[in-house]
């Protein structure tokens, strides 16, 4: 159902945590981030989750976490781990969940914003540059075919970007 929960998605360095705490604070309500649930379950971070179980372990928590989310009350704002939306299952939850938005955010924004970042298992080591290219133009098509908005973040601030939500929600605007 449409506008149940917010939802934000994107690639990696998009600012969807960002973003979504100040939704989230507009809103009065704490931010769900799945990425940071994922942490708590498993007790560790998501580097060391990557290391110790695995990329397939994470995605199936990613799962799980979602399945959760269906039970909470609405009007909830949630952020999601950037790969989160590839698994078809996932998809479908998204939209069980609510107002999918896509925060769009273009390969040198996601460059400069992640350069010499260590938390995100995908892209360390040699060629981040490739990977996030690699990475992004497989995922946009998805990203653009589950989002009921789309908004662009590059070099705008968050609260810039959350005006912008709270508008489109407001209008109830079906991009
Ligand atoms: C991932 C993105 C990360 C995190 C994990 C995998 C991805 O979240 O879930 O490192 O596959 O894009 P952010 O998008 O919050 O960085």
């Amino acid at each position: 159902m449409l506008g149940h929960h917010m939802i934000l998605i994107g690639f990696m360095g998009a600012g969807k945590t960002r973003v979504g705490r100040e939704l989230a604070d507009r809103y009065q309500k704490e931010l769900i981030d799945t990425d940071q649930r994922i942490e708590a379950i498993a007790g560790m971070s998501i580097s060391r989750l990557f290391e110790v179980r695995g990329e397939p372990y994470f995605r199936m928590m990613e799962t799980k976490v979602l399945e959760e989310l269906l039970h909470l009350e609405a009007g909830q704002v949630i952020a999601t781990g950037g790969g989160l939306p590839m698994r078809e299952e996932n998809r479908k939850l998204l939209h069980e969940l609510g107002t999918v938005i896509y925060l769009q955010v273009d390969a040198g924004t996601i460059l400069q914003r992640l350069q010499g970042d260590e938390t995100r298992p995908l892209l360390q080591g040699e060629g981040a540059e490739e990977k996030i290219h690699a990475l992004l133009s497989n995922r946009e098509p998805i990203y653009r075919g589950i989002a009921h908005r789309i908004v662009k973040v590059d070099h705008r601030t968050p609260e810039e970007i959350a005006d912008e939500i709270v508008q489109s929600m407001k209008k109830g605007e079906k991009t």
